[in-house]
Parts: C-alpha cells; sequence; structure tokens
C-alpha cells in the first residue's frame, strides 16, 4: 500500500509539473481528488486494512491529499498570474478609441457632388497652382482688373515664370494660387468636346485679411454644362433643383443681374434666409434674402478662346462658397471655426 501511495503521489508530481494551463490543472485536479479520484479510490481501500494498520495508512493519504490539494492550487494562482502579465487583466472594461468623422465641410461638398451627379454631371478636379492665363485670361479677365493685382492675388516666385508673365499680349503662365475654381472651366473645354456637365470642388487662396467671414485659404464649387442649345431657363432648372435638395423644399431663390466677366448675361443667387424664412432678421441683416453663388451664361469670349464656336454651342456656368452654404445650413457664424481644428467643434458634426 505504501508502495502504491508512493507511486501515485510521484504521478501527480509529474503531471502537475507538465500541465501548463489552468484547465489541465483543473482536469488533474478532477483525475486525483474528485468522487472517483485516485486518492478517493485510496481512501476507500482503507476499510481492507485491519484496524491496527488503518491509522497508519490513514494518515499517508491525508498527508498525500493535502499535498496535493496545495500544489494544485499553487499551480492555479501562478498560471493566472501568468496570464495576466502576458495579456493583461481582460477582466477589466476595454478602452474604446473614439471614431472619427468627416470634417464639416467634406461632408458639405459630398452632398453638393451627390446632387449634381443625380442631375448627371461628372466630378472633375483641377490644379491648385494655376497660371494666370487660365486663372484670369482665358475667363476674359482684363490685365487692369483688381484681382488681377499682386496683393490680390498668391503669386509665386520664379524669376523665370515672372519676367515671362510680364509680356502683355502674350499668353501669361506666370504661376499663381488659383483664386477662384473657374479655371477647370477652361482646362475641360481645352480638352474635350460638349455636351459637357461638370462639378469640380477645391481650395481657392485669396490674401484677405482672415476675420469671422474671410480666410486666405476656403473652398468653391464650380459648376457648368454646356452643349447646343443650353439656356438660362436650364440654368435656373437646375439650381432651383440644387437649392431645395440642400436647403429644403420651401426655400425660395431669385437670380439678381451682377456682373463677372466670363458670363454674359450674369447673375447672383439668392435664397430666401433660413432662419427668419424671408422676414428680416439680423442674420440677413434684415434683408431677407442671402447671397449664395455666381452664375450666369458663359461668355462667347471664353468659348473662342478654348475653340469653340460660340454660334454653334452655349452653355451656363456657377460658382459657389463652400463654407458659406456650410455656415447657413449649420449656422456658424465664424468662418475660423473651420480651421482651427477643435475637436469640441467638430465632434458636433
Ligand atoms: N469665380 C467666381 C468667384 O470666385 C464665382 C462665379 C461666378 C463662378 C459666376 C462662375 C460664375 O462660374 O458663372 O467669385
Amino acid at each position: 500500500m505504501q508502495q502504491k501511495i508512493k507511486n501515485i503521489r510521484e504521478k501527480f508530481l509529474r503531471e502537475v509539473e507538465e500541465t501548463s494551463t489552468p484547465q489541465g490543472i483543473e482536469n488533474l485536479k478532477i483525475k486525483y481528488l474528485g468522487r472517483k479520484g485516485e486518492v478517493t479510490k485510496l481512501l476507500k481501500e482503507i476499510k481492507n486494512f485491519s484496524p491496527a494498520e488503518r491509522a497508519g495508512i490513514g494518515k499517508l493519504i491525508n498527508d498525500l491529499k493535502k499535498e496535493i490539494t496545495q500544489s494544485i492550487q499553487q499551480r492555479l494562482e501562478s498560471l493566472s498570474k501568468e496570464v495576466k502579465e502576458k495579456k493583461g487583466d481582460i477582466t477589466l472594461p476595454g478602452t474604446f478609441s473614439s471614431l472619427g468623422h468627416l470634417h464639416p465641410l467634406s461632408q458639405i461638398i459630398n452632398q453638393i457632388e451627390e446632387i449634381f451627379q443625380r442631375l448627371n454631371f461628372r466630378i472633375v478636379d483641377g490644379p491648385e497652382i494655376e497660371d494666370e492665363y487660365h486663372n484670369f485670361e482665358a475667363l476674359n479677365i482684363p490685365l487692369d482688373h483688381p484681382s488681377r493685382d499682386a496683393f490680390d492675388t498668391f503669386y509665386l516666385k520664379s524669376k523665370e515664370q515672372s519676367a515671362k508673365g510680364k509680356e502683355v499680349g502674350k499668353r501669361s503662365e506666370r504661376l499663381l494660387l488659383r483664386s477662384q475654381t473657374s479655371p477647370v472651366q477652361i482646362r475641360v473645354m481645352e480638352k474635350e468636346k460638349p455636351p459637357l456637365r461638370i462639378i469640380s470642388a477645391g481650395k481657392v487662396y485669396r490674401p484677405d485679411a482672415t476675420d469671422a467671414s474671410h480666410a486666405s485659404m476656403f473652398h468653391q464649387v464650380e459648376g457648368f454644362m454646356v452643349d447646343e442649345e443650353v439656356s438660362f431657363a436650364n440654368l435656373k432648372g437646375i439650381l432651383s433643383i440644387f437649392v431645395k435638395e440642400m436647403f429644403g423644399e420651401d426655400v425660395q431663390m431669385r437670380f439678381r443681374p451682377h456682373y463677372f466677366p466670363f458670363t454674359e448675361p450674369s447673375a447672383e443667387v439668392d435664397i430666401s434666409c433660413l432662419l427668419c424664412k424671408g422676414k428680416g432678421c439680423s442674420a440677413c441683416g434684415n434683408k431677407g434674402w442671402i447671397e449664395i453663388l455666381g452664375a450666369g451664361m458663359i461668355s462667347p469670349r471664353v468659348f473662342e478662346r478654348v475653340g469653340y464656336d460660340p454660334d454653334k454651342v452655349s452653355g451656363f456656368a456657377f460658382g459657389m462658397g463652400v463654407e458659406r452654404i456650410a455656415m447657413l445650413k449649420f449656422n456658424i457664424r465664424d468662418i475660423r471655426l473651420f480651421f482651427e481644428n477643435d475637436i469640441r467643434f467638430l465632434q458636433q458634426f
């Protein structure tokens, strides 16, 4: 019997050494201490011995039971410590990484593009570094126009190109940061033939002092359509769909005569104030109307520049400021909020 007890002890010690998972140790516990376990079986054999022998054998078995119980307990504790050190404490609450989302201006650009895509307009990108020809000349903006002044546009300093640009009468390749998205009209028409329905969003730059309504970089969306018989009525139709989709069914729209060098006739488009619904309030300067974009019929001079025959094709164009639209939609009073990257502001959209 003593040999048997010794054998079981040695077998247990070997097995506990080889077991490296808490589940394995639990299995050992059942194997040795469970109802049908090895130690339990030994205890049942005591009755086969003479009363004199029983006490001695009983003590041996109980010592073994104690040893196995302790060893299992210790092994379980050290294993669970190892697991915690390796993986961290899996019972602690998890850490959540916050999900980002699109910047409010990107959201507005996407929304505008979606509306026009549904009207069969195609998205095109234009360069932010433009030349003077595409930003001004081709758009029929004369040399003495104030926006061509060095103080009204960011010119890039390249000696070679600055010299070239000064040659009056020649196509100016002087480089600048585009001050409007309208040059995209020229770039597309130079490459493609009508029919065209294009929408183009992006950054534009003007050396304006920054305040609540001005920034030296902002965003515009340009749109235009060219075909054989495009009329002002088409412009009005497309823009009224846009205004209703963007601002709501009950918003009114009006055209005010205006001047742009690259469109003839030209107009500015107003919508009824979203806050006072046209009655007049501080947001609309008591006018009841808010200007949202410039538009018009593309000038024959622009068509001639890109080699189109103004007697055969016609088209409309429009351009709007994205920040302005976003400020109206979200009722934001200061343009600088868009660019400060204050997470408390951005999280609201
Ligand atoms: N490019 C003009 C601006 O920056 C906006 C504009 C007006 C674009 C009329 C157009 C247009 O396409 O037809 O002020």
